[in-house]
């Protein structure tokens, strides 16, 4: 329970094969920090962690979202697109060095079907009645991002889903 109540608490979670491969012990492969994906400092000293504690990043899940409802709607947008789309976009780039060094590295883009523009024009979509403009601006955004990542990476991903 006390181990439960520590991963909740914190924002990024680092599971290491090759500390459980080390060790043999599960609980030794697992490392924690806190990540704050507006912040360069906090991307760079999760940078850190994982370059002097595990070598190198097999799986990078960007999961980090929200929907603001901050006002004025420039704040919005501020807010929302730090979080779901500048923050994932920066992370990443700081992480590159790292899925570099990993044998087949992943990165899971946690995106939404309202950032889907298809879905928006259509009328009858079960979600059509949602009003959080900068939510789906900011997860169209990272649609993109994701497909341009996959293109722009030496290996580009042939089979992206989102
Ligand atoms: N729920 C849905 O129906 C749904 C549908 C489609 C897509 N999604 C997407 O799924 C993802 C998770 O959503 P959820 O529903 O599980 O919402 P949630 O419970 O509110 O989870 C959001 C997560 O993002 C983290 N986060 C927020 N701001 C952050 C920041 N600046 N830096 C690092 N982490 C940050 C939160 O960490 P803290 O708790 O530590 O703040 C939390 O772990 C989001 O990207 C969301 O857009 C959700």
């Amino acid at each position: 329970m006390g181990l439960l109540r520590k991963l909740f608490d914190y924002s990024a979670i680092f599971y290491s094969v090759t500390g459980l491969l080390r060790t043999g012990n599960p609980l030794s492969a697992i490392s924690l920090v806190q990540l704050d994906v507006t912040s360069g400092a906090s991307i760079h000293s999760a940078v850190l962690h994982i370059a002097e504690n595990h070598g190198c990043l097999d799986v990078l899940i960007s999961n980090a979202g929200i929907t603001s409802t901050a006002e004025p709607l420039l704040n919005q947008l501020h807010q929302t697109f730090d979080t779901n789309t500048f923050g994932p976009a920066v992370l990443i780039a700081a992480m590159t060095p790292l899925l570099q060094k990993s044998q087949g590295s992943r990165i899971i883009f946690v995106s939404s079907e309202l950032g889907s523009i298809e879905r928006r024009t259509d009328r009858n979509y079960m979600f059509d009645a949602i009003d959080a403009l900068a939510y789906y601006m900011s997860k169209a955004a990272l649609n993109m991002l994701a497909i341009c990542f996959a293109k722009s990476s030496e290996k580009p991903c042939k089979d992206l889903v989102l």
